[in-house]
């Protein structure tokens, strides 16, 4: 993991808004706290594209979560595009011949690509609809392996799966965490959460929290806390 990050560059706020006046309000609120922004697929096809290009510019970092999938030549070209825009991180479904595409399409860039290996959405009943005639946590496992041989920096993965691939894929991957919630906090749809410290505990390196700072009352302070409570866990001053 890259062990000069400080807590605050760990957390990464998830703008999950479908108008770009929100996820700018939520930005300027959000001030010198937060330094790392997700932006999916809903905003990124309502202006998002170019709230990236924004935030790289003043300094910020952005995630693009689109999970990149087609014939490797359309991934390789996409994945250039990204590059220029200057995003940070960048996902791709965790099929190899993608994740090779992407690869070399962000070769000589500061893209960083992250595979999703399986969507925490699926359980092992819908691997079998979709005709797969193996497991989630195999697959999971699998596909792990078959990213870092596609040179591919790193996961998203659950709090739960973290430990596992940590063991079993080193320290050199970058593990990107979703399902945050600090104690106490509304679990929304998310049904398999971790706190702030349990997830760096179990090997995260980034935290994707959304709803817990967005709707809070106080995005700011909520922020603020997270970004303590990942201090604390890590050993650091907030930074
Ligand atoms: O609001 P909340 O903190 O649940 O948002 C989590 C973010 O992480 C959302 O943008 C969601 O799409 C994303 N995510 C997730 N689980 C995954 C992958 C991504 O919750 N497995």
């Amino acid at each position: 993991m890259p062990n000069s990050l400080s807590p605050r560059e760990r957390l990464i706020v998830a703008l999950d808004t479908a108008r770009i006046e929100d996820a700018e309000r939520l930005v300027d609120e959000l001030g010198q706290v937060v330094v790392f922004y997700k932006v999916g697929m809903e905003l990124a096809y309502g202006g998002g594209l170019a709230l990236v290009s924004r935030l790289a510019a003043s300094g910020k970092k952005a995630f693009l979560d689109l999970k990149l999938h087609d014939i490797p030549n359309t991934v390789e070209r996409a994945t250039a595009q990204v590059a220029r825009l200057g995003a940070t991180f960048l996902t791709v479904h965790a099929y190899p011949q993608t994740m090779r595409a992407a690869v070399a399409g962000a070769a000589n860039s500061g893209l960083k690509l992250l595979a999703v290996t399986v969507l925490t959405s699926a359980d092992d009943a819908d691997l079998a609809e979709a005709g797969y005639a193996i497991g989630v946590q195999a697959l999971v496992k699998k596909r792990g392996a078959q990213a870092q041989a596609a040179g591919i920096d790193g996961l998203v993965a659950s709090a739960a799966e973290a430990s596992a691939l940590r063991a079993e894929l080193g320290r050199d991957l970058i593990l990107v965490t979703p399902g945050i919630r600090p104690a106490g906090a509304d679990l929304g749809d998310q049904k398999r959460v971790a706190t702030p410290a349990r997830a760096i505990a179990d090997g995260a390196d980034y935290l994707v929290v959304g709803r817990p700072i967005t709707e809070a009352a106080d995005p700011r302070g909520a922020a603020e806390a997270i970004v303590a409570e990942i201090a604390q866990a890590a050993g650091h001053s907030p930074g």
